[in-house]
């Protein structure tokens, strides 16, 4: 389903017009179609239906408490990279049987806190990852669940930066090394192997590399099942594209599932996928305000009171994101659209076919629910965007503007 179309003109969420919800909220603002992540959801889990996956929703993606517990009624589990988003997933009522947790870093409170909490398994990047998870276990007398994160060595054809599963990435382990980390963790008093984990990259709009890292961690799995009792479970991880343009194909859930189906049924395991741009990425959009035009002899600007610390993907990787005129026009302009931050790089875009809007009127940037409000910062001291839920005609503030206050709330003042 699209979660944002025209009616009578008007660009609207569901059944709420985008013009209501900017009128009553303010700009910029972030808006999220409740029935979009939830047809997302559904789409995924009945094209994996033969496999029974458990899908566990990438907080990182959009990390409000109102879509996690949308997200988890649905039935989804987790897949945490902090202990933030633990305590988040723990506020949200997610099970901790539903909840995995990856990441190079994991700190020793981080590990303690969800050794305690019970969680499904962690997904372990490196041997003193495993050390450490050991003593941890040991000392509060848990158990420490793992599977253990193979880099298969796979081209995702993305963006360099949200690309993980190459050997150059700091991410996981390679297959040989893999081995070797399994035998330890087998050695390791207070843990115990259970699966098998990967994530090769993000924003992937085809099943290919996904294929072909099924295959290649295949007969590591086989192997590992035989040696190692606990061994049930196979994350894939997740990085299923979305289309950001009108024009782009997307990866239909469909598609993949049949070529992953067969490659993941024979294995006997228990999957886990880890979406979260699949989930929550068109259900978002960021509505802005047009401030001012402005051109010069090369370009014609449209300003708007979004920036790119509320929406930092074009900046960060020449992301696009489909700009549309809330109150539809077929005036259109050749232009940029950019914020009031003190960067060339606060744009939402350059050099696009845009319509063309007076100050005063809206835009919508689509694609903004997934590493929107969740990459947003304080940058340029600009309070960070509300976001509303929309549910058919009703719609919700899930978070509320930042305030002039909540700028200096955690600054303490120095007295000499
Ligand atoms: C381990 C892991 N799983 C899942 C995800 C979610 O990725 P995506 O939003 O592309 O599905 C990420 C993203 O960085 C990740 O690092």
């Amino acid at each position: 389903m699209n979660a944002f179309e025209y009616r009578n003109g008007q660009l609207h969420a569901e059944e709420v017009p985008l013009a209501t919800l900017a009128e009553q909220y303010g700009t910029p603002l972030f808006v999220y179609s409740r029935a979009h992540i939830l047809a997302q959801y559904g789409a995924l889990a009945q094209a994996f239906a033969a496999v029974r996956p458990l899908i566990c929703y990438s907080v990182k993606t959009n990390s409000n408490g109102a879509v996690i517990k949308t997200l988890a009624a649905a039935g989804a589990g987790v897949d945490l990279v902090s202990g933030g988003e633990l305590e988040r997933a723990r506020r949200a009522g997610v099970a901790p049987s539903k909840m995995v947790f990856a990441g190079v870093g994991k700190t020793e409170v981080e590990i303690a806190d969800a050794l305690r909490a019970g969680i499904l398994f962690f997904t372990v990047e490196s041997e003193p990852e495993l050390v450490r998870i050991s003593n941890l276990a040991r000392r509060l007398g848990a158990t420490g669940r793992v599977a253990l994160r193979v880099n298969p060595d796979v081209d995702p054809q993305t963006h360099k930066y949200i690309s993980t599963g190459k050997q150059e990435n700091k991410f996981g382990l390679d297959f040989a090394r893999a081995e070797q980390a399994y035998a330890l963790a087998a050695r390791l008093p207070g843990l115990e192997i259970v699966g098998l984990h990967m994530h090769i990259g993000s924003q992937i709009l085809t099943s290919r590399p996904f294929a072909e890292a099924v295959r290649k961690v295949a007969p590591l799995c086989a192997e590992l099942q035989q040696r190692y009792p606990a061994f049930r479970y196979l994350d894939i991880g997740g990085g299923l594209g979305i289309p950001y343009q009108p024009d782009q194909p997307p990866l239909k859930p469909a598609a993949l599932a049949r070529e992953l189906v067969p490659l993941l049924q024979p294995l006997g395991l228990e999957i886990v996928l880890e979406p979260g741009r699949y989930l929550v990425g068109n259900a978002g959009a960021l509505v802005t305000r047009v401030q001012y035009l402005k051109d010069n002899p090369l370009k014609k600007f449209i300003i708007v009171d979004a920036a790119m610390n509320d929406l930092i993907r074009p900046s960060l990787y020449q992301a696009y994101h489909e700009i549309q005129a809330v109150r539809a026009t077929s005036a259109r302009v050749l232009g940029d659209v950019v914020g009031p931050i003190c960067e060339s790089g606060d744009f939402f875009a350059q050099d696009r076919d845009l319509p063309a809007v007076p100050p005063g009127e809206l835009l919508a940037v689509l694609g903004a629910g997934a590493y929107g409000f969740a990459m947003s910062s304080n940058y340029n001291s600009r309070p960070r965007a509300a976001e509303v839920m929309v549910h058919g005609a009703q719609h919700a503030l899930i978070r509320r503007r930042e305030t002039w206050d909540d700028l200096v709330r955690h600054e303490a003042e120095v007295t000499w």
